[in-house]
């Protein structure tokens, strides 16, 4: 057959056309682009390799409005104290042996009397329901399936009922020393009748260490609607969806719970005035008569304060500078460590908070006397990245390093783990004036 010139010129264009040089000179300058705004959507489609918490934290900060990711990833002030929390647990090393029978290791051990499935407390985090739909109701059924207890913030979206109604096991309630009697009694009562089993009473916020990021974003729940946080959240569909998707969206212990807070608005008179200043000792045994149960007391940071705490009576306490959200240049937990237990561990059960995102820094924190831990970013990260699995993916990533780490270092049991397993430099818990 015949073919025309005109035809003749058609299909050496086609044919030019379906050269893959051509298509090479198209695709490369263009596929990048089409990557960039793309790739964020199908990996978030996909399903994520977990294999440490910092990928949490980089797919959190991916799903999360900025708002609340800057709300948990951020201390007071200069950030000197939260940025050591975690720092200063790399300048403790731990010591490789080898040889040693490393076959059936157990990781679980008892909190105040409680059994759990490895020495960690989820901590009170206020707002969960605002890193995710439902947050705190999450948060508690990963830490029920896994074994180790959940605690709830006074400062929740979902209220004590409501974690109480989507779970199975008995979780912790936190509470602050708040000045209105009647409303923490109330609360007490509230919690006491969801069966809660024991009561964090954090010490170490009379009055509010300031984060610079939470005033500049206007944090707020439900976020305050600007032109800034609409295009922001623009971003997080997913995230946007599950809140439509749920009624929680107010701090449930709170609103219609206080005298005076009836609605959202009236909730930051409320807060502003609720914190006791004037907190004594006397006041802290007074809200522990109250409870009249098992009671750990959160933010202790010095050792005359941890004698004062032991001789309270306190079934366990916390030794926490709020990770590094109340006073900035603090020295962080880690270091206070020691010489509190060296103080009082005799006396009391010592926990440690505040920097720990690894099942190594879990494994420091026990060498050097902490009974348990609480962990909280590392668990958010998980929240806020997944939901329920995030939580549990973390709680697996902490179990299985902290097991493989007391392996290493040649012991088979958390509850026989002790300092002859780290290499601690001279001065590290201070030689200060
Ligand atoms: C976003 C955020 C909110 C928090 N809210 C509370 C709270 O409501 N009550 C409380 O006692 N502690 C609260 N904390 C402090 C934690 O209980 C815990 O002491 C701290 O997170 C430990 O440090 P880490 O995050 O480095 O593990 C909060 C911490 C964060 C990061």
């Amino acid at each position: 057959m015949c073919m025309t010139q005109a035809e003749g010129q058609s299909l050496e264009i086609f044919s030019r056309w379906t050269n893959a040089g051509v298509w090479r000179n198209i695709a490369l300058p263009v596929l990048p682009a089409i990557g960039k705004y793309y790739c964020p959507i199908l990996k978030d489609l996909a399903m994520p390799t977990i294999t440490e918490i910092a990928d949490l934290k980089r797919l959190y900060r991916r799903r999360t409005p900025k708002m609340f990711y800057d709300y948990s990833e951020s201390g007071s002030w200069s950030e000197q104290t939260f940025r050591e929390n975690t720092s200063d647990f790399n300048e403790i090393y731990l010591r490789q042996r080898i040889a040693t029978d490393m076959t059936e290791r157990n990781l679980t051990t008892q909190l105040v009397g409680q059994d759990v499935a490895m020495p960690v407390v989820l901590a009170p985090v206020g707002l969960l329901g605002m890193q995710c739909a439902d947050g705190e109701i999450k948060a508690a059924r990963a830490a029920e399936k896994f074994g180790v207890p959940f605690t709830l913030s006074t400062m929740s979206i979902c209220s004590i009922e409501d974690v109480a109604e989507n779970t199975e096991k008995p979780f912790w309630f936190q509470v602050y020393t708040l000045k209105d009697d009647d409303y923490m009694k109330r609360l007490m009562e509230r919690a006491r009748a969801a069966e809660c089993s024991a009561l964090v009473i954090t010490v170490d916020l009379q009055v509010m260490g300031q984060r610079h990021k939470d005033i500049k974003n206007g944090l707020s729940a439900p976020p305050k609607l600007t032109p800034a946080s609409i295009a922001n959240m623009m971003t997080k569909v997913p995230w946007g969806l599950q809140m439509l998707g749920t009624k929680r969206r107010f701090f449930g212990n709170v609103v219609g719970h206080a005298s005076g807070v009836s609605d959202p608005a009236s909730l930051s008179t409320w807060i502003a005035e609720a914190f006791d200043p004037s907190l004594n000792w006397d006041r802290i045994k007074q809200l522990m008569d109250m409870w009249g149960g098992k009671v750990i007391l959160k933010g202790i940071l010095d050792v005359e304060d941890a004698e004062k705490a032991a001789a309270l009576g306190a079934d366990a306490i916390v030794v926490s500078n709020h990770g590094g959200r109340q006073l900035d240049g603090a020295l962080s937990s880690i270091r206070m460590l020691e010489p509190i237990v060296q103080a009082v561990g005799d006396k009391v059960e010592i926990w440690l908070d505040s920097g720990i995102r690894s099942g190594q820094d879990v494994l420091k924190a026990v060498a050097l006397g902490a009974k348990g831990v609480m962990i909280g970013r590392s668990y958010v990260y998980g929240l806020g990245a997944m939901g329920e699995a995030g939580v549990t993916s973390a709680l697996d990533v902490i179990h299985k390093e902290l097991d493989t780490s007391m392996a290493l270092c040649g012991r088979r049991d958390i509850n026989n783990v002790d300092r002859e397993i780290l290499l601690v430099p001279k001065g590290f818990s201070g030689t200060f004036a």
